[in-house]
């Protein structure tokens, strides 16, 4: 549904004051700032609460905690239409605004608001592939879905999410792990141009030659600077690739980590070969199985690096020859749930895994109990960071993860617990504060503990931008300061992680190297 088109703009002018003096009798109602936008122009790109479409896009959230209800969504479809937004909230409201490409990440605030507007980007969604320089033109709304799909067309891949219903803008802003991260580096490594709408709504190019520190700051510095309105990135070929999920018993638990645990020692021989276990408990089955998606992204099967999982008999498993978007396909978790993610990580250390299984368990009973039904849901991940992934990003310029600081094998752990209920997630999330403080305790007293954070995993009470080093730090915040003097994207625009909230006097004990 339509509102305020094609009404003359005295009509506006009304309104806007209608719309002002009445904003307390009835709800909802747009705010002044959906006002202003009506008035810029945009008026057929605003959806309202209780239309059909804006009902349809909070429901897409992944997570149920993320569906706040803004006063309005804005869909642009051009980057002048999100600079003509930007500009006209900046300069004429005191509104606050929201961020939202895919609209994975999980935690309320991140994506969305409940008071103000949000610039919803889901429409800008498309792929193209220029074979003449072998990159493709994603638009952050994409969902990796389709961009694997355009791409398969022509046997190439970019890196990118695993699960095809994950966005765009916000896995490459965050850095991104990919199947191809041994070969390519992190997600953002492969981005070799961005264009980015600026507080003041000018649209800048970002690369290795035209505003370089920019470029580099995007990789990783999640919504410190603008709003990426595409991504040109670098392919790879793909014409094959052996991939699929092998299910295992939760009784070979300690096998499926002397598995993870070897592989992690021998990835780098073999960079395109990938492992991503997960421990999940699921509903209906209320079961909980372990997962390995095995991923060769150059069609080589089953290959010695797997021997060690090989010898584990799968409860079923789907290992094949295929293509990425088929596997994003298969790989999609169940949505509608209040999500509560923590990420922390450490050397890999087989001790650390078996507490972090422990405490899955643990989890798992105490959910049952407190949940008659049993309707939950976990993903506890396991996953190899290299030393190798910072070697490529060096390699293309560097990103500002501070990964390069890491020189062992590392373990990434992703502790997600998904509830039904605002009431329950209030619940969960006190206990998941405290598991996730339990487990990196005891890799701290093991001395194995890593301070890296992986930003798009990490809950709002954690502090990934912390755990990218004193440099990269200090880089963002010059970088911030020099694109967004005003600071708009740290008061106005909410969501993400803001580096005005890592304070200096916090720095004390970052390392140089980890
Ligand atoms: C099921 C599932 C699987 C996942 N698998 C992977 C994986 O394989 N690898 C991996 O690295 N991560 C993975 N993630 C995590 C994922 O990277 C984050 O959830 C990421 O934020 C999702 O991107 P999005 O566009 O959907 O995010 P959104 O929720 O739309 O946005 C996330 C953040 O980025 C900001 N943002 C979004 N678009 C832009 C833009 N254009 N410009 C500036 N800022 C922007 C938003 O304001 C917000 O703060 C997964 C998540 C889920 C739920
Ligand atoms: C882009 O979004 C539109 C509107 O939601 C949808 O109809 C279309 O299928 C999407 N395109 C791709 C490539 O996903
Ligand atoms: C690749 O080529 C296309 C078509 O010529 C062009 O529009 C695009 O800007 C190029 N991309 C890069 C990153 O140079
Ligand atoms: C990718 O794999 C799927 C499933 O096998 C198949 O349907 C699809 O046609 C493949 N795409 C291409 C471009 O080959």
């Amino acid at each position: 549904m339509k509102r305020f088109v094609d009404i003359p703009s005295l009509a506006f002018c009304l309104l806007a004051f209608i719309a002002v003096a009445s904003a307390s009798e009835t709800t909802p109602k747009p705010g002044p700032c959906c006002t202003i936008l009506s008035q810029a122009g945009l008026g057929d790109r605003l959806l309202y609460p209780q239309e059909s479409d804006y009902e349809a896009r909070i429901g897409s959230y992944w997570s149920a905690g993320a569906r706040l209800t803004p006063h309005c969504i804005i869909q642009p479809v051009t980057a002048a239409e999100v600079s003509r937004a930007v500009a006209a909230l900046v300069a004429d409201t005191v509104c606050k605004f929201a961020v939202r490409s895919g609209g994975a990440m999980v935690w309320p605030g991140a994506n969305n608001i409940e008071d103000g507007v949000t610039i919803d980007l889901g429409n800008m969604n498309s792929t193209t592939y220029y074979a003449n320089n072998n990159t493709a033109r994603i638009l952050p709304g994409a969902r990796w879905q389709s961009v694997y799909k355009t791409l398969d067309a022509f046997g190439v891949v970019v890196p990118g999410g695993r699960v095809g219903h994950v966005g765009v803008g916000g896995l490459v802003t965050g850095g991104g792990i990919s199947f191809l991260a041994a070969r390519t580096g992190m997600v953002c490594d492969s981005v070799v141009n961005y264009e980015v709408v600026l507080a003041n709504g000018e649209i800048v190019n970002a690369n290795k030659e035209t505003n370089s520190d920019l470029f580099k700051a995007l990789k990783g510095g999640s919504l410190n600077f603008g709003i990426v309105t595409y991504f040109d990135m670098e392919a790879v070929a793909s014409p094959r690739i052996w991939a699929g999920m092998t299910v295992y018993s939760e009784e070979d638990g300690d096998q499926v980590i002397d598995s993870i645990s070897d592989f992690n020692h021998k990835m780098e021989k073999d960079p395109s070969s990938s492992s991503t276990t997960y421990w999940q408990y699921g509903h209906p089955s209320k079961q909980t199985v372990i997962v390995s998606a095995l991923v060769n992204t150059e069609g080589v099967e089953a290959g010695p690096i797997y021997d060690s999982f090989k010898k584990i008999s799968p409860i079923l498993s789907s290992q094949r020859m295929t293509n990425m978007s088929d596997i994003a396909s298969e790989l999609t978790q169940p949505e509608g749930y209040h999500q509560m993610w923590f990420a922390l990580s450490f050397k890999n250390d087989k001790r650390v895994m078996k507490k972090a299984v422990d405490i899955h368990s643990e989890l798992v009973e105490e959910f049952k109990a407190l949940t008659p039904d049993g309707d939950f849901y976990t993903m506890w991940v396991l996953q190899p960071i290299l030393p190798l992934y910072a070697k490529h990003s060096a390699a293309k310029g560097g990103n500002v993860l501070g990964l390069d600081r890491v020189k062992d094998n590392i373990i990434l752990w992703l502790g997600a617990l998904g509830v039904k209920g605002a009431e329950t997630e209030a619940i969960a999330r006190e206990k998941m504060i405290r598991w996730t403080a339990d487990l990196e305790q005891y890799a701290v007293s093991l001395g194995v503990n890593n301070e890296w954070v992986y930003l798009n995993y990490a809950d709002p009470t954690q502090d990934p931008l912390r755990g990218y080093g004193v440099e990269n730090i200090e880089f963002i915040r010059a970088t911030a300061k020099k694109y967004d003097p005003e600071g708009v994207f740290q008061t106005r625009a909410t969501g993400g992680f803001k580096i005005s909230n890592v304070k200096k006097q916090d720095l004390g004990h970052t390392k140089d190297e980890l």
